[in-house]
């Protein structure tokens, strides 16, 4: 795929429904009475495993043009799936499954592609051992594939050492099964879908500071879902509306949950004239359009409880700080080296490739923007948010960038490059 320097990038977009919330929605639909309606669910690859293992383990899915339908069978209805449970590339898939599978009566195997092979699955291991469970890394190196022996639960607390919305949902789905109240604390507070939607559908969870409790063997009903936008997609509009000059765009419908909005709090302090309009909130999930025009950004410093609100935008927040005047300083980033790819390596050799001046350190990278950045050939590395995120840069870029295996943004965006030409004229 290749590109070049755009013209203003002019009109309006919506972007895809939330990925995080569209394996919840079909999650929570599967264990709960009746069925749950499902309205803007995210058709991406990802999404699609996850409904794909449901229906292994006998759950009916129906897909219609507007709605998505799962008939659920109650917190004890999942059967021993047909077949192992193939996740493909999609870690919200396994590690919430994970805790799913622990509490059940039978037993499963989950695999998926080379990239989640190599992702960390200690993690969940450790608290759902700690809880009874039966986990085992069939290759004994703490990855996937992991063959999960249901076994009666043991409510627990967990002081998780990661501040992560994957490891806390495994450990609150865990806790439907278990014999008393489960609990979690993370060092900060992570996305809160799981905890939103939980209630929503009937069980009983407290939050309080970076902890979150559930009860567990709740009757849970299936909900109507609307899901919003996802920032994480409307992210790359945000920044190539900042960046290619003379632009205007309203992205629509985008979720803008505190938890995960951080990407817009990091353009406030770059000096981007963004506007939220049309502030609205379906099932408890604030949602808004989003009115960015072209900004001239300076530096800034994103570290500490940003973190976890951003994690997924880092590599198009690293983009923009390479336009940005002055140095931007991301600390406190690791769990980037664990994603689809090693996001930090990835953004700083793609960023100096394009003649950005970027020093890697132990947890972030340290960008002195302002270099004028010229086009180059960058692999994606078979990870969506690399291949999109370099789109945006080429927009603003001088001569031609060529990304290979661009094709990976059908896991979170398959209309992607579709939508972007849709704004040039
Ligand atoms: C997600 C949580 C985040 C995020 C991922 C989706 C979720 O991962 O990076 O894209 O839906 O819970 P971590 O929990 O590993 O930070």
């Amino acid at each position: 795929m290749k590109f070049r320097r755009s013209t203003p990038l002019k009109g309006e977009i919506t972007v895809p429904g939330d990925k995080s919330i569209s394996h919840r929605s079909v999650m929570l639909g599967a264990i709960s009475k009746g069925t749950t309606s499902i309205t803007n669910f995210l058709e991406g690859a990802d999404c699609l495993s996850t409904i794909d293992c449901f229906r292994k383990m006998g759950i009916e899915v129906e897909r219609k043009p507007e709605e998505i339908l799962i008939h659920g069978k109650g917190l004890h209805g999942l059967l021993a799936p047909s077949d192992t449970l193939d996740v493909g590339n999609s870690g919200t898939t396994v590690r919430l499954l994970s805790g799913l599978l622990a509490g059940q009566t039978f037993q499963s195997t989950l695999t998926g592609d080379d990239s989640i092979q190599k992702r960390p699955m200690k993690r969940i291991i450790t608290p759902l051992t700690a809880m009874g469970g039966e986990i085992k890394s069939i290759r004994d190196n703490d990855c996937v594939p992991l063959q999960i022996q249901g076994r009666p639960l043991k409510g627990i607390h967990y002081d998780s050492p990661v501040s992560s919305a994957q490891v806390k949902s495994c450990v609150l789905l865990a806790g439907l099964y278990a014999d008393g109240p489960t609990s979690i604390t993370e060092p900060y507070v992570s996305r809160n879908h799981s905890e939103l939607m939980l209630r929503s559908f009937g069980a009983s969870v407290t939050s309080k500071d970076t902890t979150v409790t559930i009860e567990p063997e709740p009757e849970l009903t299936g909900q109507k879902v609307i899901m919003p936008g996802d920032i994480s997609s409307a992210a790359y509009f945000i920044a190539a509306g900042l960046l290619v000059p003379g632009s205007e765009i309203l992205i629509k419908n985008v979720g803008t949950n505190p938890t995960r909005d951080g990407i817009l709090r990091v353009c406030r302090q770059m000096g981007a004239d963004i506007q939220l309009l049309d502030q609205k909130e379906h099932c408890q999930e604030p949602a808004a359009d989003i009115l960015v025009r072209y900004s001239s950004l300076k530096g800034t410093e994103i570290h500490g409880e940003l973190i976890p609100t951003l994690i997924d935008e880092l590599p198009v927040i690293a983009v923009m700080a390479a336009f940005a005047e002055g140095t931007t300083v991301i600390r406190d980033a690791q769990e980037l080296k664990v994603k689809e790819s090693n996001r930090l390596d990835i953004m700083v050799h793609h960023l100096q490739a394009m003649g950005a001046d970027v020093t890697p350190t132990e947890d972030g990278m340290i960008i002195r923007g302002g270099t004028p950045l010229h086009g180059a050939t960058l692999d994606s590395h078979l990870d969506h948010r690399i291949a999109m995120s370099f789109a945006v840069a080429s927009l603003a870029a001088q001569g031609e960038t060529e990304i290979t295996r661009a094709d990976c943004v059908n896991i979170s965006y398959p209309r992607f490059y579709e939508d972007l030409q849709s704004l040039q004229y």
